[in-house]
């Protein structure tokens, strides 16, 4: 482990990156609350809602199974992969308390299911692209989890305020505190390999950001 010294400039990244993401995004804010207050006032809305993030954690930590498989594979990538399939149990089992049945991931039980989709797979593109010339699956896999987990952060965040200003007994305290130190740990390698590219990062933030807006008009209609 290096002395604190790039521990601390990649912090400093990390806080404007976080800050410029807040900025950027601030526009989304107000439409993502009021459907939030929504969904979580209609509990079958709201289980459906809990099961399609259930789907989006199972198919996070199916993508890092599906491209991480060498005998190299490390710790912090072990333990990411057992966090978001845990995320994905968590989402499955608050679904089913609220809906109070079993859900599947069916059409039915699921708000907007292939925008969510979409968004995971046109984003794995928009990564691969703008590392087109890197060819690295471990770089690829790095910045993929970080802009996703940029997005899990701030969504996540709106969403235990939501909860608690609705009074509702689910609180995503252990969810967001496991997703900011993915986000950490996500940057801090890609900074230690010297993969950190600013231009980069915000190629691929701001496609994440028409994505995310896109699935953000999908579950608007799912709902009206
Ligand atoms: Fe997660
Ligand atoms: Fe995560």
């Amino acid at each position: 482990m290096q002395p604190s010294a790039e521990l601390t400039a990649h912090s400093s990244w990390l806080d404007a990156a976080l800050a410029r993401f807040a900025a950027d995004n601030a526009d989304l804010v107000d439409r993502t609350r009021t459907l939030l207050d929504s969904l979580i006032a209609e509990p079958q809305s709201h289980a459906r809602l809990l099961n399609t993030l259930s789907l989006l954690e199972h198919m996070g930590s199916h993508k890092i199974m599906a491209t991480q498989h060498s005998a190299a594979i490390d710790q912090p990538t072990l333990r990411h992969v057992a966090e978001e399939a845990h995320h994905a149990y968590f989402m499955k089992r608050q679904a089913e308390k609220v809906a109070q049945r079993a859900l599947e991931y069916v059409a039915d039980d699921l708000l907007a299911p292939s925008s969510a989709r979409m968004y995971f797979q046109r984003l794995e593109s928009a990564t691969v692209r703008a590392l087109a010339e890197q060819r690295s699956a471990r770089a690829a896999y790095l910045y993929m989890s970080m802009i996703v987990e940029f997005r899990a952060l701030w969504f996540y965040g709106l969403y235990d305020h939501a909860l608690k200003s609705a009074r509702h007994a689910l609180s995503l305290k252990r969810v967001l505190g496991e997703e900011q130190a993915h986000l950490g740990d996500m940057a801090m390698r890609l900074e230690a390999g010297g993969e950190l590219d600013d231009a980069r990062a915000a190629e691929v933030l701001a496609a994440e950001r028409r994505l995310f807006s896109r699935m953000l008009d999908a579950l608007e209609r799912a709902i009206n």
